[in-house]
């Protein structure tokens, strides 16, 4: 084991600066063998045997594309712990699952996001960031972007796929916050116990909330996700009402908050770096895909996906057993020196960009990685086109070691 002067299982590592995260992940690459931490305690589940730290990128596409060896299904990929049974109901969806659970939930979703799917709802998308910019304008500057601007794009969208109304939004949008918030006192509670019981009645809630469409929308289908979930028959099969509703939950949550944080940091980005934003707004339609890919690299709104070894295995050099946990942090791998030339500079035409923001590539790859791309692209040209003055100012970050997220940014025009 190597000994190592910082520890990624200590929440307080998780408060430091970002550039003093980043010396360590740094440091953590430097080594020639992954970093084995101790578990942090936590009041619901119990403490497991500790996680190796996977940093480089060549670790973390190659476990990714190995489910059958990485899995995702035992003790779930989104929280270092064990999810514990009651945690499991309302957050155990196909992120926390393996195939052949995982592969049939993904035919049934999969066909809502497809490229040529969320290729038509562009004009709706833009619409939608057309009129958050004409309000964001008529607010005058000063403002908070998250709330103003980038947190209501994807609601909206998310809302409008899944057939919830608008007198919906600001309760998902609570629920959701309080899934993501990580240690965030203004989300969470500093008690980590009570944050667990925050957390299982936020899903408990959403829970509810779908459980009510769903029964609508059985009786009276419409053209929503939620009718199509409630109607999907794969091989004979139909999802049950717990897979219903723990998929619903997944996709309010993933929709909203990374895509969230995407804007806002791109706006941060581009306010920081003038010459890239020159660039891009002289040629906006061309340029703002690979910009886009760029803030989602920089950015890495996911921190980690976490994997169980089902089998003794050897992955790069390193010997694993079975059992096994080994934690995937994308962050570190979106600047690895060994992929990314000058991997701390944002460089809009940076070509090949193969980030792992969404993922590397394997079965649980972001299923709404189009559509993110999309909102992102949509609300940033929107506001580069209408108001080409505007900025963000010093963001106010989350506190989390799952999510790297912007609870608030002003806004200057
Ligand atoms: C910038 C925005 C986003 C980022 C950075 C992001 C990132 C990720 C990452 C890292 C994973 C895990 C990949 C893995 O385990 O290999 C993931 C999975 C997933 N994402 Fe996203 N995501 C984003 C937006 C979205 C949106 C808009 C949706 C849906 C509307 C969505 C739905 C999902 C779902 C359902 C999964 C689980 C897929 C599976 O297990 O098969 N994501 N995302």
């Amino acid at each position: 084991m190597t000994v190592i002067d910082f520890d990624l299982s200590d929440r307080a590592f998780w408060a430091l600066p970002h550039d003093q995260r980043e010396r360590a992940f740094r440091q953590l690459r430097a080594l020639d063998a992954p970093v084995f931490y101790e578990e942090p305690e936590v009041p619901f589940a119990p403490k497991g045997p500790g996680y190796y730290a996977l940093v480089h990128h060549a670790d973390v596409v190659a476990a990714s594309r190995n489910p059958k060896v990485f899995a995702s299904g035992r003790g779930g990929a989104i929280s270092v712990p064990d999810l514990p049974e009651d945690f499991a109901e309302y957050f155990g969806s196909m992120i926390n699952m393996d195939d052949p659970r995982h592969a049939r939930l993904r035919r049934i979703v999969n066909r809502a996001f497809t490229p040529a799917t969320v290729a038509q709802l562009t004009g709706n998308v833009r619409t939608v960031a057309e009129q958050i910019t004409e309000e964001l304008l008529a607010a005058g500057p000063g403002g908070d972007f998250v709330t103003t601007a980038a947190a209501r794009l994807p609601l909206k969208i998310i809302c409008d796929l899944m057939g919830l109304p608008e007198s919906e939004y600001g309760f998902v949008l609570e629920h959701s916050n309080t899934i993501l918030g990580g240690f965030d006192p203004e989300y969470g509670s500093a008690d980590l116990a009570e944050t667990g019981m925050m957390l299982l009645n936020a899903g408990m809630q959403l829970q509810q909330l779908v459980q009510d469409i769903a029964v609508r929308r059985e009786r009276a289908p419409t053209d929503d996700l939620t009718s199509a979930l409630v109607h999907a028959n794969v091989d004979g099969e139909r999802l049950t009402l717990q897979e219903l509703g723990s998929f619903f939950i997944l996709l309010l949550v993933a929709g909203n908050e990374t895509t969230r944080h995407s804007i806002t940091a791109g706006l941060r980005l581009l306010t920081v770096n003038p010459d890239q934003r020159a660039l891009l707004t002289s040629d906006l339609d061309t340029l703002a895909p690979g910009a886009v890919e760029e803030i989602v690299r920089v950015t890495s709104p996911v921190i980690f996906m976490r994997r169980k070894l089902t089998q003794d295995h050897e992955l790069n050099g390193q010997q694993y057993r079975e059992g096994d946990k080994v934690v995937l942090f994308y962050n570190s791998a979106n600047v690895d020196e060994a992929v990314f030339t000058d991997p701390y500079r944002f460089d809009i035409t940076r070509s090949p960009n193969p980030h792992l923001g969404f993922g590397a590539a394997g079965p649980h790859f972001c299923l709404g990685a189009h559509l993110a791309r999309l909102e992102i692209t949509e609300m940033l040209c929107v506001l580069l086109r209408r108001i080409p003055t505007i900025e963000g100012g010093e963001p106010v970050y989350l506190y989390s070691n799952f999510i790297n997220g912007v609870k608030h940014m002003p806004y200057t025009f």
